[in-house]
């Protein structure tokens, strides 16, 4: 049966209790919000009268869920990755900022510490021998709409397989591959050399996948590029790039998809381009020009600082 209990002065002395509000010690911010996310997850159970057995496989979930490390997963699954980015555009918006290439979420997969590159970078080592080759390049610009010398450009991508360096359960991509940090040239131009990445999936057998097959939802995301750019004077841009043509461009599990960030893929055979870009065959180009923007009243006022790994 239904009982209604939650507004009661039992029930909501307790939530502030449980959530510390009458202990000195402590951290405020902890505690308001833990107090409204218990007080909300309290509400919710009463409204749905969630049963027992639907909470305790609830806490297991949870359990699995860290022990996968797949919660930086399930975040963009659930589209809480893309909400940040909605709030950062409205925070944008609201104080008159003006975005130049849009920002999309960073995923999980960022490793610091990749080989510092000046103007040019191969990403792959040659061992994907399935790869496509890829060329992409393009300019940064700043907010004054020059070109920025000196801008670094942090790349990473998957291989054909669908895995990242330093997170491949194959074991076969050595540490950093795929992964470069590029300075612009004195034109404020940036290129690199790899190969066209592939789509990947949620592991099939893990909890995010799981949760999503519950909701009727697939696990996919199409083949992507991962940016960060920073400039002096300038905001770090976090974005990605989507290989164009791949189904799931409109369809990304993660929600990352934005118009602007799906540039055309051109297949070069012709033999003048390919000499002229030092390949041995034909490869797909990317030109993808990228527009930073400025400090907000000198500061970087959108720059996330969270848990990276760091090899
Ligand atoms: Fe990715």
């Amino acid at each position: 049966m239904s009982v209604e209990i939650f507004k009661t002065t039992e029930v909501q002395d307790f939530l502030r209790l449980a959530s510390g509000l009458d202990q000195d010690g402590g951290n405020p911010r902890t505690k308001k919000i833990v107090h409204r996310i218990l007080s909300d997850l309290f509400k919710a159970i009463e409204d749905l009268n969630v049963t027992s057995d639907e909470y305790w496989a609830g806490i297991a979930y949870l359990n699995q869920l860290g022990a996968r490390g797949e919660a930086g997963l399930l975040s963009p699954g659930l589209g809480l990755d893309r909400y940040f980015d909605m709030r950062m555009d409205a925070e944008d918006a609201a104080l008159g900022v003006e975005i130049g290439t849009p920002r999309t979420i960073e995923g999980p997969l960022y490793v610091a510490g990749a080989p510092v590159e000046q103007g040019f970078a191969r990403l792959d080592d040659g061992s994907d021998k399935a790869g496509h080759p890829l060329i992409m390049h393009g300019t940064v610009y700043g907010a004054n709409g020059k070109p920025v010398p000196n801008a670094t450009v942090e790349v990473w991508h998957a291989n054909t397989k669908g895995f990242y360096s330093h997170f491949d359960p194959t074991g076969e991509q050595q540490p950093f591959n795929m992964r470069r940090t590029i300075v612009t040239d004195a034109q404020g131009r940036y290129k690199f050399q790899s190969i066209v990445p592939v789509g990947y999936g949620c592991p099939p057998d893990g909890p995010t996948q799981a949760l999503l097959n519950q909701l009727g939802r697939h696990g996919n995301r199409p083949a992507h590029i991962h940016f960060f750019v920073t400039a002096e004077g300038h905001r770090k841009l976090t974005t990605q790039i989507n290989i164009d043509g791949d189904p799931l461009v409109f369809d990304d599990f993660a929600y990352a998809t934005r118009e602007g960030l799906v540039p055309p893929l051109v297949e070069r055979t012709d033999a003048a381009s390919i000499q002229a870009n030092g390949m041995a065959g034909p490869f797909a180009e990317i030109v993808f020009d990228i527009r930073l923007s400025a400090l907000v009243q000198g500061l970087d006022n959108q720059i996330v600082d969270r848990p990276r790994l760091a090899a």
